[in-house]
């Protein structure tokens, strides 16, 4: 049964660092090339964040665009890259907009982070507990990546993005649709930083402090979890594959988000994709990639949007929306 208050999308924002990272710049550096990173990933370039330039930064930029000048009245951050360990970031990007005293807490579910925490501010709004919720996606990933691994160093990059989400009715036009989220945690090892939390908190030796991945294992269960979670939500919606229009799935590799929409049996123009320009910005992708769809022309209104992520945890879920004419 639809819930009678849906959440509505009313804004979006996105933010980059200002420092751009070539595959050249890279590959002078690391044992790569620039073909290498643009044949099996898709990126060309990446951006990294500067001094001044944290997670905190980067959220208030993104989300002063998602509001353009409206208010919100909770603040809901997916990030996995805190300003501090302790507390989480959100009350700080609250306070920098002005929000004053509202509720504002993080959400850590890494590059699915953005769907969690637009099903997080759909739960708000549904129970009454807020009208306007400002839903944040921001990582300085580059933070966690051991500057000389070749594996990662390519695939990550920093950034911001915003979706404010108001009540209104599950009928109108930018109505967030069902929401689908898992986890599977047996498996986190395949993408995780091992050390610097309650388990380990002082790395035994320093490149413990930094991100490892099993990328071939985490690639296939990327595009088999997207494909499975974009089926449930069409299907809890009543949409057939070939009524969406554009497919943004989180931003990991261009073969993942290929591979998925053909495993959906979607076209490859639905592929929504600036992953060439911002590499994997984890819980940032999402929204960054909406944003930039939305500046380029790509995802107009009335187009029926699926949204899809996959990440560490392992977590990864699905939505979907029609998209508004916000004038
Ligand atoms: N430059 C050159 N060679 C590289 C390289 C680089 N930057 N990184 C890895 N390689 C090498 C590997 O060492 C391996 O060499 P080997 O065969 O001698 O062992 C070879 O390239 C192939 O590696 P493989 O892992 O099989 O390649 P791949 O086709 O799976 O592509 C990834 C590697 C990382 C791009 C891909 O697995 C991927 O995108 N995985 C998912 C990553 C992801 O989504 N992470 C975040 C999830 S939110």
């Amino acid at each position: 049964m639809s819930p009678a208050r849906a959440a509505v999308l009313a804004g979006w924002g996105g933010a980059l660092p200002e420092q751009v990272v070539t595959n050249h710049e890279i590959a002078a550096r690391l044992d790569t090339t620039d073909e290498w990173i643009r044949t099996r990933t898709g990126i060309r370039e990446r951006r990294k964040a500067g001094p001044g330039e944290s997670t905190v930064e980067l959220a208030v930029r993104a989300a002063r665009d998602a509001l353009r000048g409206g208010r919100a009245d909770a603040v809901v951050l997916a990030t996995s890259t805190p300003d501090q360990v302790c507390p989480a970031s959100a009350p700080q990007v609250a306070a920098r907009l002005g929000l004053g005293t509202v509720p504002a807490f993080d959400v850590n579910a890494v590059c699915s982070g953005f769907l969690y925490a637009l099903a997080t501010a759909a739960g708000f709004i549904s129970s009454g507990i807020a009208q306007r919720v400002l839903v944040i996606g921001a990582d300085v990933f580059t933070s966690l990546i051991d500057p000389e691994d070749r594996t990662t160093v390519p695939i990550f990059g920093d950034g911001a993005g915003a979706l404010l989400l108001r009540a209104g009715d599950p009928s109108e036009s930018g109505a967030l649709g069902p929401i689908d989220l898992h986890s599977e945690g047996e498996q986190a090892e395949l993408l995780w930083v091992k050390a610097g939390g309650s388990r380990c908190p002082v790395p035994a030796e320093p490149r413990e402090r930094y991100l490892v991945m099993q990328g071939t294992s985490v690639f296939r269960q990327a595009c088999a979890r997207m494909a499975e979670s974009s089926r449930a939500v069409l299907e809890q919606a009543g949409w057939m594959v070939g009524d969406v229009d554009r497919f943004v799935g989180h931003q990991a590799n261009i073969r993942i988000l290929q591979a998925t929409a053909k495993q959906l049996g979607l076209p490859a123009d639905a592929v929504v994709a600036n992953i060439d320009r911002v590499g994997n910005t984890s819980a940032a992708s999402i929204p960054l990639a909406l944003a930039d769809a939305v500046a380029e022309g790509t995802v107009v209104p009335g187009h029926k949007v699926l949204l899809s992520a996959f990440g560490a945890g392992l977590t990864w879920g699905a939505t979907l929306l029609t998209w508004p004419s916000l004038d």
